[in-house]
């Protein structure tokens, strides 16, 4: 995936709100042609990501961007990758995944031998081109070993752009996407093809992927752990507290939340989920809470 150098940062964007009519006729409009709510999004962050496109388009005005869009439909595909960034990476945020490998999933393996429960369901949501999902379904099978297949493990793997779901669906990724993945990792479950490491059918079939609006809909109930990085931080206060809260839904009580390490855990999911990892942003839901589903 391209990489945005001002992917970073986005959090310490001002709640600046623009009433600018022309601003505001480009959202509704988009709304109604492709059904993203732009209003979902930090105001700074839409003004940067349409003026990426406003650029390239050779246009000046946001009056004369909607035109273009009513010209050129096609338009579409730059203008929603662009207001979706999709820069993403296997084992992104190495202390994040130490401490899940080392810390976090053997204790989930632990509880659920102790209840003998022998699902394990995950949902990475906006997990761009599969690399996070991959990267949890690589770190359970080489964990969980010879007792694979006495488990039922699920990871559900959710965005709203179809042609990231699609290079998620073929599996196909550049050296520099793979960089973080450790070598014996990067050997057993990965196939050379030229330049291109491809991921195993194996590591595949653990992945279930699916179209999922956050904004609009869910991945699922029930399930131990959730991943949500990188994903929130262009969401508006409003709809990141209601999105914080649909996980908390979503998690079985006792789960997990892993959230970006530059967000923040806002709202009234503070009330149902711990910080248990301050650095690595990982969070517990309490065991006792109204949410169980
Ligand atoms: C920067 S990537 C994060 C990928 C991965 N989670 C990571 O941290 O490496 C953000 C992803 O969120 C997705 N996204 C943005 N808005 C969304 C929405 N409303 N519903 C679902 N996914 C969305 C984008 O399409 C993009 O693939």
């Amino acid at each position: 995936m391209i990489l945005r150098k001002f992917e970073l940062g986005v959090n310490s964007l001002p709640q600046v709100v623009n009433n600018d009519p022309g601003f505001l006729a480009l959202k509704n409009k988009i709304f109604k042609d492709t059904r993203l709510d732009c209003n979902q999004y930090k105001d700074p962050y839409l003004m940067r990501r349409f003026n990426v496109r406003m650029r390239a388009t050779g246009v000046k005005t946001y009056e004369e961007y909607t035109s273009v869009l009513t010209k050129t439909p096609d338009e579409y595909d730059n203008l929603l990758s662009e207001i979706t960034i999709n820069v993403t990476q296997f084992f992104r945020d190495t202390m994040v995944f130490k401490s899940l490998r080392e810390d976090i999933i053997p204790l989930l393996i632990y509880e659920k031998c102790m209840k003998n429960d022998v699902s394990i369901k995950i949902w990475s949501a906006g997990c761009s081109s599969g690399e996070e999902p991959y990267s949890m379904a690589i770190m359970l099978h080489d964990l969980l070993g010879e007792e694979f297949d006495h488990f039922k493990v699920t990871i559900v793997a959710s965005d709203i752009d179809d042609e990231v779901l699609e290079a998620a669906r073929i599996g196909t990724y550049l050296a520099r996407q793979v960089v973080n993945v450790p070598k014996d990792l990067l050997a057993r479950y990965f196939t050379k093809e030229g330049d291109l490491y491809c991921v195993n059918d194996e590591i595949k079939r653990m992945v279930q992927l699916k179209k999922v609006d956050l904004f609009s809909q869910t991945g699922g109930f029930g399930f131990d752990m959730i991943l949500c990085r990188n994903v929130v931080i262009y969401f508006n206060r409003e709809m990141q507290d209601k999105l914080y809260m649909k996980f908390v839904k979503a998690l079985r009580p006792g789960g997990y939340f892993v959230m970006g390490n530059t967000e923040t855990l806002v709202g009234e999911a503070t009330q149902y989920l711990e910080s248990i990892r301050s650095r690595e942003r990982i969070y517990q839901k309490s065991i006792n809470d109204d949410y169980q589903k």
